[in-house]
């Protein structure tokens, strides 16, 4: 440890200090000397140029006073001892008589200052690191805050600037903020992170917690974690400890996502991955609706156009819904009659994707829903799906049960009426 070879130095250097008085003391008794009594530091000769303290000047970083060797500025010699210099004034007054301001009006003193100790962490006589540090500024801290260090070194996932200078977020001195924070945590974490600053404030959405009781402590550590992205927890159970009930405010209910996932045993991909941000990737707010990174349709009924689609593909293909005839890219067909272009694909009331999947979780095959919500009043829409080998059916309050197969196409289904140019495709 940096701490103990400097121990081990100022051992050396207490020796040479004894030794030095020792000598001092024979030869100022043989000649009777004026030095005797009432010396003053002044009248010495050159404390750091006579042997005894020469390895001050050596010292890389010093402090300006020391470099002037205007040593009489913090020692005194005891009375009745010879050469005996004690500090002038116990820390930190020694030290704040100059650096005043440093310490006052500040509600929150750092243990070791509080303790009266500058020296603990500085040696004005000299080191090898800035500012007088007695080591490098994080080893420093990790020097006394051990078990923080054990925790960084096991953590897989580390904050950068705890990695680099623990004094980008904490006042080493004194604070007005709780935990010697340089800022209120509030202000802190968005003073660096301007992009997610910018999501809270300019967003059209916002997400509650980022904004309200420990705002970004809500789902984030500041330090170190066994998390991705800093988490408290694993991202699935981070957003479940929240919405596994329903959030019910003055306009509208938030669905109960946590009891939607347990009683519905068929998980969407992403979801099963743990991984609620792959589309929910303004997690901190923005334009997007629920918090969606990419578009799609608020509404049960939208006028197609791919773009408004850009969540679902980006990772499912588009001609899934572009493509009128196929009799391959979907198994959504009766025949070669594509029906998500048939139910999807319209310029007025084409459905959206939700009129019959449920993209976080549900119990039929393809993530087909029982039914969907309609409308204002709370009434779900049932579906009434049935998967077959080859095809399936639905009767939803649209129309009458309606089957498809995609080897012997039935002719329950409304052939598609226009087929606009460069929609057929694939045969
Ligand atoms: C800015 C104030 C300050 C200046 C200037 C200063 N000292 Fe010190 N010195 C101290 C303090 C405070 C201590 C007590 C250290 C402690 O308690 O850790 C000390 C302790 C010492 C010791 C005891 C050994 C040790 O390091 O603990 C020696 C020797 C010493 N000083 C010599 C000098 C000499 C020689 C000079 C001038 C070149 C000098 N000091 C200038 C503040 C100062
Ligand atoms: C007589 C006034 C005076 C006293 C007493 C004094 N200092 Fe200083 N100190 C200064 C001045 C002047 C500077 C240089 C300007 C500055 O950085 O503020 C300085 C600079 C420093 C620096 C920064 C040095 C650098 O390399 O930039 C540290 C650290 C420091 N002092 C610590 C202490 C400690 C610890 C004590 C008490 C043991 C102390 N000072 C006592 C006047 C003083
Ligand atoms: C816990 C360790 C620690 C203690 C105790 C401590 N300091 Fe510091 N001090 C630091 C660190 C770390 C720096 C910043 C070094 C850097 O620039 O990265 C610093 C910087 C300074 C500076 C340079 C100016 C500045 O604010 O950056 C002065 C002056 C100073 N300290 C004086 C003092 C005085 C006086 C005391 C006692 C009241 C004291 N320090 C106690 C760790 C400490
Ligand atoms: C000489 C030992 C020592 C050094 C070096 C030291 N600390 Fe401390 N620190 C303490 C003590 C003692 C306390 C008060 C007791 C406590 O709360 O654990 C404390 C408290 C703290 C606290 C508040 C803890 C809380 O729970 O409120 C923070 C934050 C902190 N230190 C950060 C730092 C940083 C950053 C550094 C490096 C610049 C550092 N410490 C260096 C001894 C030290
Ligand atoms: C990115 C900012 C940041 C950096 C860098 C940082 N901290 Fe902290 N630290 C915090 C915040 C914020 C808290 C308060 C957490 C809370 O209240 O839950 C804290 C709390 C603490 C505490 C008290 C609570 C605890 O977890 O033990 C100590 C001690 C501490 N930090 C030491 C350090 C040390 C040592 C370093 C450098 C290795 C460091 N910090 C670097 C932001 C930071
Ligand atoms: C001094 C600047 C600074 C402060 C203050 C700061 N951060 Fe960071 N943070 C960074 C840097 C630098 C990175 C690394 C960015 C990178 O690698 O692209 C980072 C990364 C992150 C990451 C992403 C980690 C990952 O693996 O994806 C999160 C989450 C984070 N910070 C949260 C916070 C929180 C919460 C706070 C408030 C306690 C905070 N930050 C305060 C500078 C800061
Ligand atoms: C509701 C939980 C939650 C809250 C509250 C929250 N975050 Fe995050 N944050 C996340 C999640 C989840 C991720 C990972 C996002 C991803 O993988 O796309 C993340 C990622 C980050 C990242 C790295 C990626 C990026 O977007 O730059 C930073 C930095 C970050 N958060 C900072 C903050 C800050 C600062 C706050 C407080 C203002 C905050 N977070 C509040 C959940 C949250
Ligand atoms: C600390 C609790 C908390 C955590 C953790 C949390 N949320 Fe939220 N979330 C809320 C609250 C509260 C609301 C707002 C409810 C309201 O406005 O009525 C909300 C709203 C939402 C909304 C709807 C936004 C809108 O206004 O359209 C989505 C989507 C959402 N959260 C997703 C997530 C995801 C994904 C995660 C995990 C990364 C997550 N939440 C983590 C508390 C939380
Ligand atoms: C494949 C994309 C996707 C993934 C992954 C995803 N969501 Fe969603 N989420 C959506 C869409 C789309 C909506 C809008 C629902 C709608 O209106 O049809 C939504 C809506 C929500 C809402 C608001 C519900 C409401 O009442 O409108 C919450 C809360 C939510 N998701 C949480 C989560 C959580 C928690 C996870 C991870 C377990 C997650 N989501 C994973 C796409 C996704
Ligand atoms: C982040 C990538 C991702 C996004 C975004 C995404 N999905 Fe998926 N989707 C998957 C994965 C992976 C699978 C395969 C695992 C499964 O069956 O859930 C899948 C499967 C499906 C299936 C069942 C396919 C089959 O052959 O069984 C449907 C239906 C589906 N997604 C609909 C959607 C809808 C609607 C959206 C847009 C709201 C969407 N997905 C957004 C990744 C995604
Ligand atoms: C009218 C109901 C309906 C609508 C609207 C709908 N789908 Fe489907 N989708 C189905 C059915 C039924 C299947 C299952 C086909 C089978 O396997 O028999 C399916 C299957 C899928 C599959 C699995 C691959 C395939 O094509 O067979 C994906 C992916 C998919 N749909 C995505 C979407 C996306 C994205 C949207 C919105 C752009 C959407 N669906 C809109 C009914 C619909």
């Amino acid at each position: 440890m940096a701490r103990s070879s400097f121990g081990l130095g100022r051992v050396v250097v207490n020796i040479v200090l004894v030794v030095s008085v020792i000598l001092l003391v024979i030869v100022l008794n043989r000649r009777d000397s004026v030095f005797a009594t009432n010396q003053t530091i002044q009248e010495v000769p050159n404390c750091t140029a006579s042997g005894c303290h020469d390895d001050f000047a050596k010292r890389k970083q010093k402090h300006p006073l020391v470099a002037e060797k205007k040593c009489a500025t913090c020692h005194q010699e005891i009375k009745d001892k010879n050469h005996i210099f004690a500090p002038l004034k116990p820390q930190p007054e020694l030290c704040t008589q100059c650096h005043d301001g440093m310490l006052e009006k500040k509600e929150f003193l750092h243990g070791p200052v509080a303790a009266g100790s500058c020296t603990v962490c500085h040696d004005v006589h000299g080191t090898s690191h800035k500012k007088e540090l007695v080591a490098e500024p994080r080893d420093l801290c990790l020097q006394c805050h051990v078990e923080m260090g054990e925790v960084l070194a096991q953590s897989p996932y580390r904050h950068k600037p705890v990695q680099e200078n623990c004094s980008l977020c904490h006042d080493h001195h004194a604070s007005n903020n709780k935990v010697h924070l340089r800022l209120a945590p509030e202000k802190l974490c968005l003073d660096c992170h301007k992009d997610v600053n910018k999501s809270i404030t300019k967003g059209k959405v916002d997400h509650a917690p980022v904004k309200t009781n420990k705002q970004c402590f809500n789902c984030h550590k500041p330090h170190s974690s066994d998390f991705a992205h800093l988490l408290v927890k694993s991202e699935k159970n981070l957003c479940l400890d929240c919405h596994s009930k329903p959030l019910v405010d003055k306009n509208r209910t938030i669905q109960d996502i946590g009891t939607l996932l347990q009683k519905k045993k068929n998980h969407h991909g992403p979801v099963i991955q743990g991984n609620c941000t792959a589309c929910h990737s303004e997690i901190h707010g923005g334009d997007g609706f629920r918090l969606l990174g990419l578009a799609y349709p608020e509404k049960f009924y939208t006028s197609f156009k791919k773009e408004k689609y850009a969540l679902c593909f980006k990772c499912h293909e588009p001609q899934l819904v572009t493509v009128a005839l196929t009799d391959r890219l979907t198994r959504f067909r009766n025949g070669d009659v594509n029906l998500h272009f048939l139910h999807v694909n319209k310029d007025k009331k084409g459905r959206t994707c939700r009129a019959c999947h449920d993209t976080h979780a549900s119990s039929l095959p393809k993530h087909i829903r029982e039914s969907v919500p309609f409308g204002n009043l709370g009434w779900e829409l049932p579906l009434k799906f049935v998967k077959t080998k080859t095809g399936g059916s639905c009767q939803p309050g649209c129309h009458k049960r309606y089957k498809y197969d995609r080897i012997e196409p039935l002719q329950n289904i409304p052939k598609i009426p226009k087929v606009k140019k460069g929609k057929v495709a694939e045969k």
